[in-house]
C-alpha cells in the first residue's frame, strides 16, 4: 500500500477568497496548499472591470505574508451589459484570466448576473476570438424547476446551445454535480472541461439532512443523489484531462450558515488536498491525483505546471470542528471527522 505520495504543487481552479476581514482570515489557507487559484468575482459589488480586478488582486496579495509564492488569477463577473473592450483589455494585460457566467440569482451575490445568455453573445464571441475561458455556474434559476434538476436542465436549455453557437469557446463547467454533466463533458471536444469539488466527491444530498438540518453541508449546486456522486468520483479519477481540481471553497460566517435562511457554501480550503487525496485513495487512483490536481488545469488554461512539489502521507488527522479566522470561527468541511492523509510538514 502506498503510504506517501509526492506530486507537483497543485492549483485551485475555483475559489472564493472574499474581501476585507474574511479575505484576511481565509487567504492563507488557500495559499498554503496551492500555487495559483482562480478567484471568483462574486464580491459585493461584483468584480466587473479590469480596474476593480487589479485592485482586488492587490488586496489579496496584501492579505498574504510577503514571499507566499501564491498567484491569484482573476476573473471578470459577466453582467447583461458587460464591457467586451474592457474585459479583452484586462485579459491582454494579464489582469483577467477568465470570465464568469452566473445566471442571475443562481447563488451568492449573483443578482447582477446574466438574465439571458443571448444578451452577452458579443462578449462571448470576443472571448472565443481571444481564447479567454468562460467559467459557467451551470444552473437554471426558474422557480418551477426542482432544485435537484437545475444543472441537468441547464445543460439541455443553455449549455448545449452555447457550445453549438461558439464551438471554439473554451468553457469550464464549474463544480459539476451530476452524471448528466459528466456525460455532457465527456461527449464534447477538448475545449470543454469541468472542475469538481471535494465536497461533491464526498457527500450526497443525505448529508444535508443527517439527523437534522445540516447547514454546513449546503452549497450550490446542491449535492445530489448517490449515483451522481459516484459518477463524479469516476470522472475525477478517470485520468481524463477534462477534469480538474476546483474546491469552490466558499466561507460564510457561522451565524450566516446557521440561520433560518442560511447561505450556500462549504469552506474546504484548510484541508482541500487531503480531502481529494482521501477520495483518490478510496478509488485506488492515487497515481491519478497529480493529473487532476496539478496538470490538467494548467494544460486547459495554457499555463505552465508548477515546479514545486508537495508530499502527503497516510496518517490519520482529526479535522477541527472550528477554525479560528481572525477571531471569528469558521466551520471547515470534514469538521470533527478524521481524514487519513496529511500534507507532510503540516
Ligand atoms: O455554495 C456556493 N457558494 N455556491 C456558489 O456558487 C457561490 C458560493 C458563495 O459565494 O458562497
Ligand atoms: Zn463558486
Amino acid at each position: 500500500m502506498t503510504d506517501t505520495i509526492t506530486i507537483r504543487r497543485p492549483d485551485d481552479w475555483h475559489v472564493h477568497l472574499r474581501d476585507g476581514a474574511m479575505l484576511e482570515a481565509v487567504a492563507l489557507f488557500t495559499a498554503r496548499q496551492f500555487a495559483r487559484a482562480i478567484v471568483m468575482p462574486n464580491l459585493s459589488p461584483p468584480v466587473t472591470s479590469a480596474a476593480s480586478a487589479a485592485a482586488y488582486r492587490d488586496r489579496i496579495m496584501a492579505a498574504l505574508p510577503a514571499g507566499s509564492g501564491f498567484t491569484p488569477l482573476m476573473t471578470c463577473y459577466l453582467t447583461d451589459d458587460a464591457d467586451a473592450d474592457d474585459m479583452a483589455r484586462g485579459h491582454a494585460e494579464g489582469i483577467f484570466t477568465a470570465a464568469k457566467l452566473y445566471p442571475a440569482n443562481a447563488t451568492t451575490n449573483s443578482a447582477h448576473g446574466v438574465t439571458d445568455v443571448a444578451h452577452i453573445m458579443p462578449v462571448l464571441e470576443r472571448m472565443q476570438e481571444i481564447g479567454m475561458p468562460l467559467l459557467v455556474h451551470g444552473e437554471v434559476t426558474d422557480g418551477d424547476i426542482d432544485i435537484f434538476d437545475r444543472e441537468a436542465v441547464f445543460i439541455d436549455r443553455v449549455m448545449t446551445k452555447l457550445i453549438r453557437s461558439l464551438p471554439e469557446l473554451k468553457v469550464v463547467f464549474e463544480h459539476i454535480t451530476t452524471a448528466q454533466a459528466v456525460q455532457f463533458v465527456d461527449s464534447t471536444g477538448p475545449n470543454i472541461a469541468a472542475t469538481i469539488t471535494p465536497h461533491h466527491l464526498h457527500i450526497n444530498r443525505n448529508a444535508m439532512f443527517a439527523g437534522g438540518i445540516r447547514p454546513h453541508a449546503y452549497c450550490l449546486p446542491v449535492a445530489k443523489r448517490e449515483l451522481h456522486r459516484l459518477a463524479l468520483r469516476k470522472a475525477a479519477t478517470s485520468g481524463s484531462s477534462k477534469y480538474f481540481l476546483g474546491t469552490d471553497s466558499a466561507p460564510h460566517e457561522v451565524h450566516a450558515k446557521e440561520s433560518a435562511c442560511g447561505c450556500a457554501g462549504i469552506f474546504n480550503a484548510p484541508y482541500a488536498l487531503e480531502s481529494y487525496a482521501a477520495v483518490f485513495d478510496e478509488e485506488g487512483a492515487l497515481d491519478r491525483l497529480e493529473g487532476f490536481a496539478s496538470e490538467h488545469g494548467p494544460k486547459f488554461y495554457g499555463l505552465p505546471c508548477n515546479e514545486g512539489r508537495v508530499s502527503l502521507e497516510r496518517r490519520p488527522a482529526i479535522i477541527p470542528e472550528n477554525i479560528d479566522a481572525a477571531g471569528s470561527p469558521l466551520v471547515p468541511f470534514h469538521g470533527g471527522a478524521t481524514l487519513n492523509w496529511q500534507i507532510v510538514g503540516s
